[in-house]
Parts: structure tokens; sequence; C-alpha cells
């Protein structure tokens, strides 16, 4: 049976999973589960399967159960919310129910460099772009933390949905170290504007940084390569010219 834990103010019943009434910008609705405290929001669209979640919190996030599987009210709350912050994908977001502080951005902005994977963006993202619905461009705040494809072949980009997996991506996560002067400025905003059939165009200021977190490159700008073919990745060499890239979503490899 479940208890409720002892530092933390009565749990809810049971707390629940259930569909959200928007839309969401895929075809996995997104799932919400409340206990007295937090809303977990999860969106399955923007989920890699780092698992993260399923191993910081197994109390809360059930692996492999059929039905509802987020229990907020079994993990300690500062727990938690730790928890669903190191989600990289920004697939886990919360909501505070109990008046305490929201969520807030990094303090530096930081892109990392996946080994044979995405990029793992934390700052407070702008996307002026999103592939994945077919209306006009218009900057959208989406949160701070987001796997972007870096492989060329995700059918969610510019989203990360580990296409890297199924076509065998291989790109070093360790690219050697460029300008690293330090930036005057750390935080802000983070533009991102993935070129149609093209790189991806930042502008911001950004902390490029290994996946073992050696830095790579500081800077203001970035043209980082998304074609998987740059033969100076993580930046663009236009390399995608080279191979005909195309950014519409592809049926198959
Ligand atoms: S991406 Fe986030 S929600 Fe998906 S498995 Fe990893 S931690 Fe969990
Ligand atoms: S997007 Fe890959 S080389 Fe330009």
């Amino acid at each position: 049976m479940d208890t409720p834990l002892p530092a933390q103010p009565a749990a809810p019943a049971l707390p629940v999973t259930a569909p959200e009434t928007a839309a969401p910008a895929g075809p996995h609705p997104v799932e919400r589960a409340c206990s007295a405290w937090l809303e977990v929001r999860f969106d399955g669209n923007r989920c890699i399967h780092a698992r993260q979640c399923v191993t910081g919190a197994p109390a809360t996030f059930l692996a492999d159960v059929e039905g509802p599987w987020i229990r907020p009210a079994m993990t300690p709350l500062q727990d938690l919310i730790a928890v669903i912050r190191n989600c990289p994908s920004g697939a886990l977001s919360y909501r505070r129910l109990d008046g305490g502080a929201p969520e807030q951005a990094p303090p530096v902005n930081l892109l990392s460099v996946r080994e044979n994977g995405p990029y793992a963006v934390r700052a407070r993202i702008v996307l002026d772009r999103d592939e994945t619905t077919p209306v006009a461009p218009i900057a959208t705040a989406i949160g701070y933390r987001a796997t972007l494809c870096r492989c060329g072949h995700s059918r969610r980009k510019p989203f990360c949905d580990n296409s890297h997996r199924r076509i065998g991506f291989e790109a070093t996560g360790e690219p050697i170290s460029g300008n690293t002067a330090a930036l005057a400025v750390r935080d802000g905003p983070l533009e991102i504007s993935p070129q149609i059939d093209g790189p991806l165009e930042i502008r911001g200021a950004l902390e490029i940084i290994s996946g073992t977190g050696r830095t790579v490159e500081r800077c203001t700008s970035a043209t980082l390569c998304r074609c998987g073919a740059s033969r100076n990745k993580p930046f663009c060499d236009d390399s995608h010219l080279r191979i005909g890239f195309r950014s519409t979503h592809e049926a198959s490899p």
C-alpha cells in the first residue's frame, strides 16, 4: 500500500495521470500527475528515454507499467524537483501548487555535445521555427531544457527523437576546444533558428561543452551542424549542401 512520506503535507489518496486537454505538438498527449503540492507534466513527444526520471526517482516514475506511471507524492518534493530539472529533453516539467517558486532559467547557458547523440541545451530557449508543426514560424519560449537533433534523421526536428540510435550515428562528444575566452554575460535568452535544409543558427550567450563537461567554445552566436555530415562538428561547414540535406521529415532513413 502507498504511504505518504512523513516530512510532507498530507498527500492525495492516489496521484493520477490524465491526458491534457490542449493539443500537444506531436502524437502523444501531454500527461499530468498531481500531488497536493506539485503538478508534474510529461510531454512524450520530447522524451529521449534517457531514464534519469526512472532511475532518479523510481518511486515516482514507474518503468514498464500499464496506465498511470507518475506518482508525485512518493518522492520528497525537493528531490523530485531536482530530478525533473535533470530531464535533459524538457519532456518533464512541473508547476508548484504550494506557492513555491517555479523553475528558474539556468545561470549559464550551456549546450552539451553528446557522444553519438544530440545537443542538450540548458538556457532560456526561444525557438523561432518549430518544424514539428505546419504553422508559420513564430518565436516561442520552449522552456529551459531541450535535446536537439544533430544526426539529421530525427522525424521530429529540430528535436531529437533517438533516431541517432536507429541509424548508428557516430560523432564524437569531445570536439577540440576553440575560443574559450570568458563572456561578460553568460545567461539571457538563447534564440535558436533551425534553417531550412541547413544548420541551427544560434544567437545569445552560449557555452558549448563536451559530453564530459570540458569547455569547447564560448560565443554569442554559433552555426551548428544538424545534418550530421560536417567535418568540423559541432559547427556547420556547409556539408549540408554537399549531401543534399533536407530538414523536412522523412518517412524512412
Ligand atoms: S528525457 Fe526526461 S522524461 Fe524522458 S526518460 Fe529522460 S528524464 Fe525521463
Ligand atoms: S548543417 Fe551539417 S554541415 Fe551545415
